[in-house]
């Protein structure tokens, strides 16, 4: 079936149901949704948004991009920082206006919490800037502005996989998505894109990630020749309920909550003398593995203990409902009375499609656009969270790069039209679909995809080596052949997960690809990415952007500068 409209917009997360409203009333807009919109992954996330508001003490938008910078290991573009801290305070208001049910302070203004890496006056103390609605922010954010956008009209075609990205002489002209429910394939004619598809934790074993954070839109961009930047910083935050990497926000620390090895030691003080358990997510979840392979784990098993029982029950009951909720089903546990095992579990890709700070994806060092594809959110890379991201930094840039991504699409709109489609433009996805639906082979692709998930947590996880990544590197070129001999049961239209599960794995396959390909070659450490054979952060050789690119099937290896204004880089200490 085809469809027209002037653009777009590939997820409906945050980043999407952000653009979609900004454009709502103003441009023709159909926003497609591999989920039921407010299934989308943006509302697991939990402890905040952050924004200097000075709410609870004295704070400012200078201060918040110091924390960013510092707290992404002096990989993050400056100039796109300042924007996104600048940008916070007045959007924030905005999802306050539109209706989101933020937590409160006695005098009725936004209420604050600390959160790990946010510090006053360049890194003194903990300083109170993440908002948030309970441990409940994401799914707020997501029903704000679902609401919002259903209010306005928006035209949604939820339950579309993505299949295909249709680019002509060098310009997007739309994008080809299977409907799950009829398993009829679609092509969507727009002359501007946006893909807030979101990221790809799924390529790791334990992940507070969604079954859905598969990389679909970030494997079929690289597909298209447009390279994937800084891949292999990927997150791991410390708070995963062990074993199942469902997350326990760090606002439970925030609110004063600390992390205790088998004797019982707060760990941290040795570790970050001054934030302690609110330092950056990058270092909690390595000292973690340290206490961990230093025999400090419970029980000598592979976890700590994150302790919430000297709070006053009744702020965890009312500032933290859901986790109580989550280990109480989960676990068993009374987080008032019990500690809550946990152990890092990957959580935020840093790299992802590269943008400037309008969400036009850009395919090479000069930064040179792609008319009419954006990206935003997650699956983006503007670059704002550099070598690791600071928690509640994410729920921030899903709306400010939603919305401005969108603006910029209605100045380009102007000039941007439909140009004709090529010839047969939904021939590639039709063809992968049938390849899929008719395989007969021996390869089944759960087994696949949980060897590629068991891989890579062992191999380019919390802490990398050569060894290691060469390991994974061997064991993906394996997979990427076996995965030529799959075979699925279900050859129906309906709802077919056997197919849909295919796909995405080649998806992750791709990406894992581009992961270890990018941690192999970046011989120092920093930020969410650590090499125990090249310890130390090397600015002199690695103070750059990795780009990876596909071309003629092979991934090509290439680097684009930082860019850095005001903060020199520092040794990081907290
Ligand atoms: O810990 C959390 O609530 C996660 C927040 C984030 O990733 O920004």
């Amino acid at each position: 079936m085809y469809h027209k409209s002037d653009v777009v917009v590939v997820g409906a997360g945050g980043a999407g149901l952000m653009a979609a409203l900004e454009l709502a009333g103003k441009a023709d807009v159909a926003v497609l949704s591999k989920v039921y919109p407010t299934r989308s992954h943006t509302g697991t996330a939990q402890g905040g948004v952050c924004a200097a508001l000075g709410n609870m003490e004295e704070d400012h938008w200078e201060w918040h991009s110091f924390d960013t910078v510092k707290g992404g290991d002096y990989l993050c573009d400056q100039d796109a920082v300042d924007v996104l801290c600048q940008t916070a305070i007045d959007n924030i208001y905005h999802l306050e206006h539109l209706g989101l049910p933020f937590n409160r302070t006695p005098d009725g203004l936004i209420a604050q919490r600390f959160f790990g890496g946010h510090t006053k006056d360049y890194g003194k103390a903990p300083v109170h800037r993440a908002c948030y609605a309970a441990d409940r922010t994401g799914h707020m954010i997501l029903q704000t502005l679902y609401q919002n956008c259903i209010r306005q009209n928006v035209r949604f075609y939820d339950e579309y996989h993505l299949l295909d990205l249709i680019i002509n002489d060098g310009v997007c002209q739309g994008v080809v998505a299977l409907e799950l429910r009829t398993g009829e394939i679609h092509t969507f004619h727009a002359p501007a894109v946006l893909f807030a598809t979101g990221g790809y934790g799924r390529v790791y074993k334990i992940t507070s990630n969604a079954l859905t954070y598969t990389g679909d839109g970030v494997a079929i961009a690289i597909r298209h020749g447009v390279p994937i930047e800084d891949p292999e910083f990927f997150q791991f935050h410390p708070t995963g309920i062990y074993k199942m990497g469902i997350l326990v926000t760090e606002g439970a620390r925030g609110e004063g909550g600390v992390l205790r090895n088998r004797t019982g030691e707060r760990f941290m003080e040795r570790y970050a003398p001054t934030l302690l358990d609110l330092a950056p997510r990058d270092m909690i979840s390595r000292d973690i593995y340290l206490e961990v392979r230093e025999g400090r784990g419970i029980d000598g098993k592979d976890y700590v203990h994150l302790d919430l029982t000297q709070l006053d029950p009744a702020v965890v009951h009312e500032k933290l409902p859901d986790i109580t909720d989550f280990v109480e089903t989960y676990l068993g546990i009374d987080p008032t009375k019990q500690m809550i095992p946990v152990q890092p579990t990957a959580h935020y890709a840093m790299g992802g499609i590269p943008t400037d700070v309008d969400g036009r994806v850009v395919v090479d060092e000069k930064n040179t656009p792609l008319p009419g594809f954006y990206a935003a959110g997650e699956c983006a890379c503007v670059s704002v969270h550099g070598a690791n991201r600071l928690g509640t930094n994410s729920l921030l840039d899903i709306t400010v790069f939603g919305q401005r991504s969108a603006r910029h699409i209605l100045r380009f709109l102007k000039e941007g039209q439909h140009l004709p489609l090529p010839p047969e433009a939904d021939g590639p996805a039709r063809a992968e679909v049938s390849r899929v639906l008719s395989s007969t082979g021996e390869e089944k692709v759960a087994v696949l995809r949980a060897e590629l998930q068991q891989c890579m947590d062992d191999n380019a996880g919390v802490m990398r080596d050569a060894e290691k990544l060469r390991t994974a590197r061997s064991k993906l070129v394996e997979l990427r052949e076996r995965f030529t001999h799959i075979g699925i049961q279900d050859r129906g239209l309906t709802y077919n997960t056997d197919l849909t599960e295919a796909l995405e794995t080649g998806n992750l396959l791709d990406i894992a690809e581009t992961i270890v390909l990018g941690a192999l070659n970046r011989e120092e450490s920093r930020g969410g990415h650590y090499r125990e054979d090249f310890p130390k952060r090397d600015d002199a050789h690695f103070l750059k952007h990795t780009l990876i690119k596909r071309v003629d099937g092979k991934l090509s290896l290439g680097y684009k500068p930082v860019v850095i204004t005001r903060f020199q880089p520092k040794e990081r200490t907290y």
